[in-house]
């Protein structure tokens, strides 16, 4: 089954799994680093970590355009509910077994009140398996917490992290991440959008590689990752 991870941009992805096609924190408007418009993308899931603008993006759009389902956490999933869309509402700790895989939420330390002022209740990050059993962390945006160990005991394929500082963890605190999480390949994300979240990412990637087992994927927006079971 292919396995493929596309950056679109700051913290915008889109998976394909077998014929399913997801999308995680489509942000297309205002994007400065993304190549594409929302409307030249579709999928059949919506993953939405938390509430901020540079994450539910265009996920109102682009899930009544393709009848896509929504899934977020329980006070996200009210308020996407509410403009007509299809949602599927978990909370932090709880899994679900979708058609693309066992999907489950985990705990970001963030904020997450959504655009319009209403409450988005926790922020997450979610940790995807497969149905070939390969294990995808994608952290949202978070600092650095030290239960992220017990994720990596999952025994991770990739980690996705941001790495951009002032609003998520910083480098250093990404490289102590991926120490934690131990994944085969990071991917970082959350860099390089806006002036201060400016990071050197070659560095960056030099250093985790001289201190880990891990590959840094350095992807630019539009390129992608593909996964090999
Ligand atoms: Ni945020
Ligand atoms: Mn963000």
């Amino acid at each position: 089954m292919k396995t493929e991870i596309v950056f679109y941009g700051h913290a915008a992805l889109g998976l394909t799994i077998g014929q399913h096609k997801l999308m995680v924190d489509p942000y297309f408007t205002g994007n400065s680093a993304a190549k594409v418009s929302a409307r030249d993308v579709c999928a059949d899931y919506i993953l939405v970590t938390h509430g901020h603008g540079d994450h539910v993006g265009d996920a109102v759009d682009i899930a009544k355009r393709c009848g896509a389902t929504c899934v977020a956490n329980a006070e996200i999933c009210r308020w996407l509910g509410a403009k007509g869309l299809k949602t599927h509402a978990q909370h932090i700790g709880g899994g679900f077994t979708y058609p693309f895989g066992y999907l489950k939420l985990t705990n970001a330390l963030h904020g997450s009140l959504l655009p319009d002022g209403s409450d988005g209740g926790n922020p997450a990050g979610f940790l995807l398996t497969t149905p070939d059993g390969l294990k995808i962390y994608m952290a949202g945006d978070t600092g650095l917490f030290g239960d992220m160990r017990l994720i990596g005991e999952e025994g991770l394929a990739v980690a996705v992290l941001p790495i951009g500082d002032n609003y998520t963890m910083g480098p250093a605190d990404a490289l102590r991440a991926v120490k934690l999480l131990a994944p085969q390949a990071v991917i970082p994300i959350h860099y390089n959008t806006f002036p201060v979240i400016h990071q050197d990412v070659q560095a960056w990637k030099k250093q985790v590689e001289e201190e880990t087992q891990s590959r840094v994927v350095i992807l630019a927006p539009g390129e992608s990752f593909l996964l090999e079971k």
